[in-house]
């Protein structure tokens, strides 16, 4: 994954110093690793390099100790694949000579037969990134020219690039190239700039190039010139944007992610404003089909990844109900292996927060090459997803800075379902009234999940239940393992409660479809693992009692989410002797939107949860926001 900035300017230009820029870039590049970070600049003439394991606040103190000062510099930020986190193995990466330095997003796949190569040639390698090997094909294939060294090492590479070489021969530009890997170039007045993505340079230039697949180029204080990797000239526009710097504070919350699960009543409202009518009929700007695109329509796909994957499980259900065409929710790390059946009858839905999620875009790709159309749904507008999809419907929940996916996610539900009603509207397939019963619950629901927000008391206690110290325990703590059970459209929301659980808290947290319980999960099931039940599909309530009952019988602690109204539950339900109340309510609203209101008790468990336990919620272990390599 990585993040990556780069600049070049004159000492005279009213552009602040190069470090600056580039350490100030890399906090706001963290969503896309924040393993490491590290800056290699030239000063007098020679190539000086700082990195530090972590996030980018120890790299800053060192930089700022040792006084680093540059106009011209690249810097990094880590999201580790081959080697651990380390100082050693954070970017930038240097050659023999220390001469040449090198930052690289993305993964060199035959970096193996290629470290192997440099070595008997007598490289010395020093860390156990794939990322390495770049910089000492660089440096073997340097004769004077870095532009032309960087084109021939980047023939030798098999994988996904985004890069950016410096060296001291060449004190006045960089060298960049792009495969599969976002890299834009920003031109300034007095500098010009290379990053992973627009917003990180919107404070320095509204002007970009844009670079595509196969494209390099080199960046210098008074210009930039692109070339393809054959060497030829590529002619490019300069795009002007328009939009606003957009830097995100916490607004007095503690956290990022505590303040987007309390936005989400705005973020569900903005999604939907000016798209729906009282009457229930749907405007969707930018998506127009082509005549007979839609009656001719045979099958749906919705590809997506982790939250915006739970988000499509929702989509399959409320498509296949409103529209009966078949659907296939995928995965989008497996979709494109997995020699899907497309054509131009079928549409591919891509589901995701960032639009830059590699397997999202590489199922985009594979789809459009086999003949199909592609409409995604995104929040973030400048990403390559918007760009590469045949139609963008927009979710408008505002930037989501910490990890973990809250208001994208209940927006993306919002977003699917309009287009649902939108496709139905236009197959016929829905009455007049049926639409304003619809259009009724669709505006209820951001007042609906106001009042889940304000009567989070029953929450609360649950989570510093779940969070109990237990000094008998190896780690700690009394509960490691906690599952969630659900049907129907309870199913896919049982599984982002549990995903979310997971990588906010630790907790080993898994869901199951309730029925499946019995086909051998219930092994699991004991005293020590709460059971967190989800009752929000009528259709399936008998059904889902049953199976409370039988995780009872195995004594686990049960915790119910259920509607306002669900007088019933409390009876099923024993008592929890250390936990005033375990069932969660939710007001009532129609089974499709049901899960935009039991996503909210379920974000804000994880949140303090994890909070309880002491835990990174804006940027646990591991994880990036935005998962860029394959
Ligand atoms: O940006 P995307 O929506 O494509 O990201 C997909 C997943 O990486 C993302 O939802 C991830 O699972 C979140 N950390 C979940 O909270």
């Amino acid at each position: 994954m990585c993040g990556i900035i780069g600049c070049v300017s004159s000492l005279q230009s009213n552009i602040p110093d190069g470090v600056e820029i580039m350490l100030g870039g890399l906090e706001r590049l963290s969503y896309r690793g924040y393993d490491s970070a590290g800056i290699a600049v030239l000063e007098e003439n020679r190539i000086k390099v700082i990195k530090r394991k972590g996030k980018v606040a120890p790299l800053a103190e060192e930089v700022k100790r040792v006084g680093l000062q540059s106009c011209i510099g690249i810097a990094h930020t880590r999201w580790a694949t081959h080697g651990e986190p380390s100082d050693k193995n954070a970017h930038p990466h240097l050659d023999c000579k220390g001469h040449i330095a090198c930052v690289h997003n993305g993964i060199i796949e035959n970096y193996l037969p290629l470290r192997r190569h440099l070595q008997q040639q007598g490289h010395t390698l020093l860390s156990d990134t794939d990322s390495e090997v770049i910089v000492h094909l660089v440096e073997e294939h340097y004769t004077g020219n870095l532009e032309e060294a960087v084109r021939e090492a980047i023939q030798r590479l098999i994988g996904s690039f985004a890069l950016v070489a410096l060296s001291q021969h060449h004190p006045h530009s960089l060298i960049v190239a792009r495969k599969d890997c976002p890299l834009i170039i920003g031109c300034g007045q007095g500098g010009n700039f290379v990053a992973s993505d627009i917003p990180v340079l919107l404070s320095y230039t509204k002007k970009f190039i844009i670079l595509e697949n196969g494209e390099m180029a080199k960046i210098s204080v008074d210009g930039v010139s692109v070339s393809n990797f054959s060497g030829d000239k590529v002619s490019k526009d300069i795009q002007q944007i328009e939009w606003e710097n957009g830097k995100v504070d916490k607004g007095g919350y503690s956290h990022f992610m505590l303040k987007e699960i309390e936005e989400q009543p705005k973020s569900i409202l903005d999604t939907m404003r000016g798209r729906l009518n009282s009457d229930g009929l749907v405007k969707l700007e930018g998506i127009e089909f082509p005549a007979g695109f839609l009656s001719n329509l045979q099958r749906i796909y919705i590809v997506a990844c982790g939250t915006a994957y739970h988000a499509a499980m929702i989509g399959e259900h409320i498509f296949e109900d409103l529209l009966r065409i078949p659907v296939e929710v995928d995965l989008a790390s497996e979709f494109r292996y997995r020699n899907p059946i497309l054509d131009k009858r079928s549409l591919v839905i891509a589901i995701s927060q960032s639009g830059e999620t590699a397997d999202t875009l590489a199922s985009i790709a594979e789809a459009q090459a086999r003949g199909s159309r592609v409409l995604a749904i995104v929040n973030v507008v400048s990403s390559t997803m918007s760009r590469q999809a045949d139609w963008t419907l927009h979710t408008r929940a505002g930037a989501e800075v910490a990890v973990a996916s809250t208001k994208a996610f209940t927006a993306q539900q919002i977003a699917l379902f309009l287009l649902a009603l939108r496709f139905s509207q236009h197959a016929g397939r829905i009455a007049g009234g049926i639409m304003e019963d619809i259009a009724h619950s669709l505006m209820a629901l951001p007042a609906q999940v106001q009042s889940i927000l304000d009567n989070s008391k029953p929450v609360l206690e649950l989570c510093r239940w779940l969070a109990s110290k237990d000094t008998g325990n190896n780690s700690g703590f009394r509960f490691n393992d906690c599952f969630f059970i659900g049907r129907g459209l309870d199913d896919p929301i049982a599984r982002e409660g549990a995903l979310k659980l997971r990588e906010i808290s630790y907790i080993n947290a898994v869901a199951y479809a309730a029925g499946e319980l019995k086909h051998g999960n219930i092994a699991l099931i004991t005293p020590e693992s709460p059971v967190i039940a989800l009752l929000t599909q009528d259709r399936v309530r008998g059904k889902m009692v049953s199976n409370i009952m039988e995780v009872i019988a195995r004594q686990a602690p049960v915790i119910a989410v259920a509607y306002e109204d669900d007088g019933q539950i409390a009876e099923v339900i024993p008592p929890i002797a250390d936990l005033p109340s375990q069932i969660i309510r939710i007001p009532r609203t129609i089974a499709w939107l049901a899960p935009i209101l039991a996503s909210i008790p379920l974000q804000l468990i994880a949140y303090y949860t994890g909070i309880n336990r002491g835990c990174d919620v804006d940027q646990p272990r591991n994880l990036a926001k935005s998962v860029t390599v394959e």
